[in-house]
């Protein structure tokens, strides 16, 4: 989100830097797993392409793409799965760096939840990118018979409000570039998170309408994106007047017209307009966490696959990444120190950023820019939590032979969210959905520790356990003793309480607050009684938690994630 006006082009640098190819290519690539639908993935939300599709997507060579996809799967930015090459969650950090860098500050989120909450509509905050609207903030109604957009969706400016009042500010070369985009995309191909028209709409609907939010200071949108989608929106405006952002309300033709809706949300959108600005001016609260700068080490991963290998597109990403750092921006010093590497190293990558259209150079700082959310931003938050844990919950599975589950707490019940199982384990039909009472289960124990123990006594009392196995614990005391014993430890072990031959243990989940939110598990049948484990699962679980709640981390920093 700019803090200033558009700033006039930055004079060129003294010696022009060359670019970084591989961190060019690497780019390209990311683009292509992000823009195109692939085939049906096993897990909605993102799809996968083949290194086939990404050469015909980049015109690059298939040698080249093998390199760059094993780098990226290397980094953890991508996943591989046979042929299948998938964008993986840990590439949020680049789109986090963007929003923590110039994104909505965290009480700007909170005044947008709490408009959504009292006007029972959805509100959104956009950014002008290109000749583009990237949403950077959602905080959306069920309700809403609609698409919902995601954080880092991007629009056409012609198919929304924001767009309208974007354009009322555009100069000469971006209405060009909007005429040239409309010439060859009339449709709207170009933009996933939108069904394509069927005709294109003329160039004389769209200057009218900026030259009504000119003059009217907000815009609609009247089932511009689909029927029935209305929506009103202000700019955010700084001090000196120059154009932060849009705030936007959405609703339903069910619910208002384009018009009943102006009239009954401008005056309250108008003032929360001006104290999002005042928010945006004002020193962030909490000062952001410094540069990011985590993401594997790229010395190490040099060394395990050799010349495949591609450092400087490791080093471009680190650079991104730690772009991030400071709301004011940072200078080429304070980037080659904050990420380790050769001043000469970090002004290459920061060239090839800003030749990309990922970051700015103005003054004597550098700054990341709203497209850094095309890199599979928009994707990754649309993932449910299930589809999150799924890959970790795979790996588990197939490091301990087990079956490894995701479940939250429902009422008196666990329910499932998700779970994956070795094809060996046929005994136990548990699937997605499935419930079975908290007290008499691993991760129903682990979710009880989370809660207060007047909480926890409430639900044994409204649901007391019915003895399933000869081994079910029903009684109330001692059931209570091992949810604080769980508490205690940190993982739960059930022993054929639910089924004879089935164990279990359990771990936590916890949000950013330390707040336990769902429970992990992995569950063995036994065909001997008394059998012996083969090994410890709890290091495994450990680990897995661990892994799942920084993806979790990262989802949720500044989007709301759908559990289940
Ligand atoms: C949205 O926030 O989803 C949104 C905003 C403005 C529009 C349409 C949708 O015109």
């Amino acid at each position: 989100m700019p803090e200033e006006p558009p700033a006039p082009q930055p004079p060129a640098p003294a010696q022009p830097a060359e670019s970084v190819r591989p961190l060019e290519r690497g780019l390209a690539v990311l683009r292509a797993l992000a823009a195109h639908p692939g085939h049906a993935g096993e897990a909605g939300g993102a799809s996968a392409l083949r290194a086939g599709d990404l050469v015909k997507a980049t015109g690059l060579a298939r040698s080249t793409v093998d390199r760059v996809v094993a780098t990226l799967v290397r980094l953890g930015q991508l996943r591989q799965q046979g042929q299948d090459i998938r964008l993986a969650l840990p590439l949020m950090d680049l789109g986090n760096a963007y929003l923590a860098a110039r994104g909505p500050t965290r009480a700007m989120t909170a005044r947008t939840a709490r408009l959504a909450d009292d006007l029972d509509e959805s509100v959104s905050l956009a950014v002008p990118d290109g000749d583009g609207v990237r949403f950077v903030a959602q905080a959306t109604r069920r309700r809403t018979m609609s698409a919902a957009f995601r954080v880092g969706d991007l629009l056409p400016a012609e198919r929304c409000a924001p767009g309208a009042l974007f354009a009322a500010a555009w100069d000469d070369a971006q209405w060009e570039s909007r005429r040239a985009r409309a010439a060859t995309d009339p449709l709207h191909h170009g933009f996933p998170a939108l069904a394509p028209l069927t005709e294109p709409e003329p160039e004389a609907a769209f200057a009218a309408r900026v030259a009504g939010a000119r003059a009217d200071g907000h815009a609609l949108d009247d089932q511009l994106i689909e029927p029935g989608l209305v929506a009103v929106s202000v700019p955010v405006r700084a001090a000196d007047g120059g154009l932060l952002c849009a705030l936007s309300v959405v609703s339903h033709t069910s619910r208002h017209t384009a018009d009943s809706l102006a009239e009954l949300v401008l005056p309250r959108l108008r003032t929360e307009a001006e104290h999002l600005a005042a928010e945006l001016a004002a020193p962030p609260p909490q000062s952001p966490a410094g540069p990011d700068t985590s993401g594997p080490s790229a010395d190490a991963a040099k060394s395990e696959l050799g010349p495949g290998f591609l450092q400087s597109l490791a080093r471009g990403l680190t650079v991104l990444r730690a772009l991030g750092g400071a709301r004011e921006g940072l200078a080429l010093t304070a980037l080659a120190d904050a990420t380790g590497l050769p001043r000469a190293t970090a002004r290459r990558c920061l060239h090839t950023l800003v030749q990309e259209g990922y970051a700015e150079h103005t003054g004597r700082v550098y700054r990341p820019l709203p497209r850094v959310l095309e890199l599979g931003y928009a994707r990754l938050s649309a993932l449910t939590f299930a589809e999150i844990a799924e890959p970790h919950l795979a790996q588990l599975a197939g490091d301990l032979h087990e079956s490894a589950s995701v479940s939250v707490l429902d009422g008196t019940d666990i329910l499932y969210v998700a779970r994956v199982a070795p094809a060996r384990i046929m005994t136990v039909h548990i699937t997605r959905g499935t419930r079975f009472p908290a007290y008499t289960t691993s991760m129903g124990r682990v979710l009880l520790a989370g809660l207060p123990a007047q909480e926890r006594a409430r639900i044994l009392a409204a649901a007391p356990p019915q003895a399933r196995t000869r081994h079910t614990v029903t009684s109330v005391d001692r059931l209570t003793a091992l949810v604080e014993t769980v508490a205690a430890q940190g993982y739960a072990e059930v022993d054929q309480e639910l089924e004879v031959g089935l164990r279990a243990v359990a771990v936590p989940l916890r949000d950013a607050q330390g707040r336990v939110v769902a429970a992990l598990n992995a569950a063995r049948h036994f065909t001997t009684p008394g059998e012996p484990a083969p090994q410890d699962p709890l290091p495994a679980l450990r680990a897995t938690a661990a892994a799942i709640e920084e993806d979790l981390y990262r989802a949720t920093r500044f989007n709301d994630v759908r559990v289940p």
